[in-house]
């Protein structure tokens, strides 16, 4: 089965408006891979959502990077899934590990936000991914399988979820994983989603990595097999942005 080229551009904390024009007018004038081929959305902060929407080509997509676990109300601070819904935002990023570690969002805090919001129509960018000292204990499959795990209870559907790899030691350090050590995390997580949720959605779901991808490291990356794309945080608000989404063409030539 086809899993579409998915390639997200996670712009964090960051930016003005001059900076996000600047940023949009090079994705819209860039010659990219067509939308069959792969799946481009972009993630601005919340209060720059609106306007990158009206700004970007209508082939890319926006995420929010985050959004409250239910129903909007007394929260102060946080910002609803239905109101996402309401701008006409279709996709959401959750349980980035910048969430998980600064902000202590537990995997079943993590779980339940990704249920909600997929109650409500958006789509889900759901990340996992092991600290440095896990993997050096080589606890890595374990963590990932957990926080797997704690998402899977709260879903009925995997349709609409992206899963990200993202490891933490390999967030914006520049250690980007080699292809297989990301190989590997990404065959186990399809291997979890087999045994534990179904062969169709192990072979249909989207598991994208992430974690210092570049213009030169991501067309190695994504030769591998299990590796459908990728989540980018610092070079997706660089001009080579535009060659890691033309590094879905790698599998279409692999035919
Ligand atoms: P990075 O971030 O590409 O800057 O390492 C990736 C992410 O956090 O999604």
């Amino acid at each position: 089965m086809g899993r579409k080229f998915f390639v997200g551009g996670n712009w964090k904390c960051n930016g003005t408006i001059s900076e996000v024009k600047k940023i949009v007018t090079i994705l819209n004038e860039a010659e990219v891979p067509s939308e069959d081929v792969v799946e481009v959305v972009v993630s601005p902060p919340f209060v720059f959502l609106s306007y990158v929407k009206s700004l970007l080509r209508s082939d890319f997509q926006v995420a929010a990077q985050n959004c409250w676990v239910r129903r909007g109300g007394a929260f102060t601070g946080e910002i609803s899934a239905e109101m996402l819904v309401n701008l006409g935002i279709p996709w959401v990023i959750i349980g980035h590990s910048e969430r998980r570690q600064i902000l202590n969002e537990s995997n079943e805090f993590v779980g339940e936000k990704v249920g909600y919001a997929l109650s409500q129509g958006l789509k889900v960018i759901a990340c996992v991914g092991e600290t440095l000292e896990q993997r050096e204990s080589g606890t890595t499959v374990t963590v990932v399988a957990t926080q797997i795990n704690a998402i899977a209870d709260k879903v009925s559907s995997w349709e609409n979820i992206v899963l990200a790899y993202e490891p933490v030691w390999a967030i914006g350090t520049g250690k980007v994983a080699t292809p297989a050590q990301a190989q590997e995390v990404h065959f186990e997580l399809r291997k979890w989603l087999q045994g534990n949720v179904g062969a169709e959605v192990a072979a249909s779901t989207r598991i994208i990595y992430g974690g210092s991808v570049n213009g030169a490291n991501c067309k190695e990356l994504s030769t591998q097999p299990d590796v459908d794309g990728f989540l980018v945080g610092g070079a997706s608000l660089k001009p080579e942005f535009i060659d890691i989404i033309k590094s879905a063409t790698v599998k279409t030539e692999e035919g």
